[in-house]
């Protein structure tokens, strides 16, 4: 694509008569490789491995049915209506007793409530990150993070991470070497709960010097848990947040413990952050939905929703249960894999010679899909890496995608044999990965 102002190539021109008018920030905004094979992955005859959609089934749609009748018929003029853009007050009230499940202790007037936690990525990445400026994060990361500093052309510094999460020795080498190279680090975005993509948890013993490093360099962190409640065995984490409220900014979602489609979230920030953030929130949407912030609001005053939140433990435990015992029975030799304690998703190194990216299209011919490790990095990397999300799918249909990707990632390595490592793999490159959250 040629940067906004530069003489756009010809075919390029006749196909978008807008490309010499569109601001500088949106060469960073573009369609990740899973959206563009969405319509074929959505097939039924395809088992989607691919998007992170929660198990909504597992809802009793009938009682909210008539909460959601009853809440119009009772409330319908204040629902139905704009409201603030800091979010309805019993919500942020109750939203702080969610919080405390993780030891965080915070106040109702330090919650912005968000349209998921995807607008707070993007609010909390505009009111901090210039063009240019550093953000660290952790590599493989949620590819919707990645998509949002894109979009705000900040450049992601990847930071390792092993079976405990971050590693606090590559956080100091990651901030040493931007130091060297006179670059500004804005903030740390971490994902410390069963991670997006990977899979694993940060370590509780690692949480405080992660805190402790990024506090001695000045760096904020940004710390996103839409999974924290969902660790199967019940077991929560302190939030990082819980321990250091100044220097925290803490992303929370209804996502993946009640409702996606609701789109509420919500950002506790320090206290001085909250003005800029609601003043952020009002330019981006006035106000977030006042109907589904009642919504959430009721259903948590009137349903069992921590017994809700223990179903859905309970059906994702299966789901990844299923995933293992199929991996460990198809994948071949050389292929490796975690094993999630909670999350949607399992991370997945194939065999040497075998190209993710390069692999998906005749994955998705053998009616399989999955989401392959290059979206998850900003720099290229991944390409022996692939994503399995076992929230959706049935057990047993989790079992027959992971042998039809075993038997593609079979035929694969057979290609490589026979005609050496190049065939269909295209060269590798900076990825700019946009938002693939479904
Ligand atoms: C790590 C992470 N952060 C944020 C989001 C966005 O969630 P929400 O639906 O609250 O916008 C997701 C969704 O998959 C995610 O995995």
């Amino acid at each position: 694509m040629n940067a906004p102002g530069q003489p756009a190539k010809q075919g390029a021109r006749s196909l978008d008569p807008h490309l010499r008018r569109y601001a500088a920030r949106t060469a960073g905004m573009t369609a990740s490789e899973i959206r563009a094979l969405f319509a074929v992955a959505s097939r039924p005859e395809v088992v989607s491995l691919a998007g992170g959609m929660p198990h909504l089934a597992a809802l009793p749609l009938e009682s909210l049915s008539a909460e959601i009748g009853d809440l119009i018929a009772t409330d319908g003029l204040v629902a139905l209506q704009y409201g603030s853009a800091h979010g309805v007050p019993e919500l942020r009230e109750q939203i702080c007793e969610v919080m405390a499940l993780e030891g965080i202790h915070g106040h109702p007037d330090d919650v912005v409530v968000t349209v998921g936690s995807q607008m707070g990525l993007d609010m909390v990445t505009r009111i901090f990150c210039d063009p240019g400026d550093v953000v660290l994060a952790e590599g493989p990361s949620y590819v919707g993070a990645l998509g949002s500093f894109a979009a705000y052309q900040a450049q992601v510094v990847h930071v390792g991470m092993d079976a405990d999460g971050l590693v606090p020795e590559a956080l100091r080498e990651a901030i040493a070497a931007v130091e060297r190279a006179g670059r500004r680090i804005k903030f740390l975005y971490t994902i410390p709960n069963f991670h997006n993509p990977a899979g694993v948890t940060l370590a509780v013993q690692r949480r405080a010097e992660v805190l402790e490093i990024c506090r001695a360099h000045g760096i904020l962190v940004v710390e996103d848990n839409p999974y924290g409640l969902l660790g199967f065995d019940g077991q929560t984490y302190p939030a990082l947040r819980s321990t250091d409220p100044d220097n925290v900014v803490y992303l929370g979602s209804f996502s993946k413990t009640f409702a996606a489609g609701l789109r509420v979230g919500w950002v506790l920030a320090p206290h001085a952050v909250r003005e800029k953030l609601v003043l952020a929130a009002e330019s981006a949407t006035l106000c977030p939905p006042t109907l589904n912030q009642m919504v959430v609001s009721r259903y948590l005053a009137t349903h069992d929703w921590k017994g809700q939140i223990k179903t859905y433990r309970e059906a994702y435990r299966d789901r990844r249960d299923a995933a293992i015992s199929a991996l460990e029975q198809h994948m071949p030799v050389g292929s490796t894999w975690n094993k999630p304690e909670g999350g949607f998703y399992v991370w997945v190194t194939v065999p040497e010679g075998v190209d993710t990216k390069a692999m998906l299209p005749r994955a998705i011919t053998q009616r399989v899909a999955y989401a392959s490790g290059t979206g998850f990095y900003s720099d290229g990397l991944g390409s022996r890496q692939l994503r399995i999300s076992y929230c959706y799918p049935t057990p047993e249909r989790i079992r027959e995608g992971v042998r039809r990707l075993a038997n593609v990632i079979k035929d694969e390595m057979e290609l490589h044999e026979t005609f050496g490592p190049t065939v269909g793999r295209p060269v590798s490159g900076p990825q700019n990965p946009s938002p693939d959250t479904a």
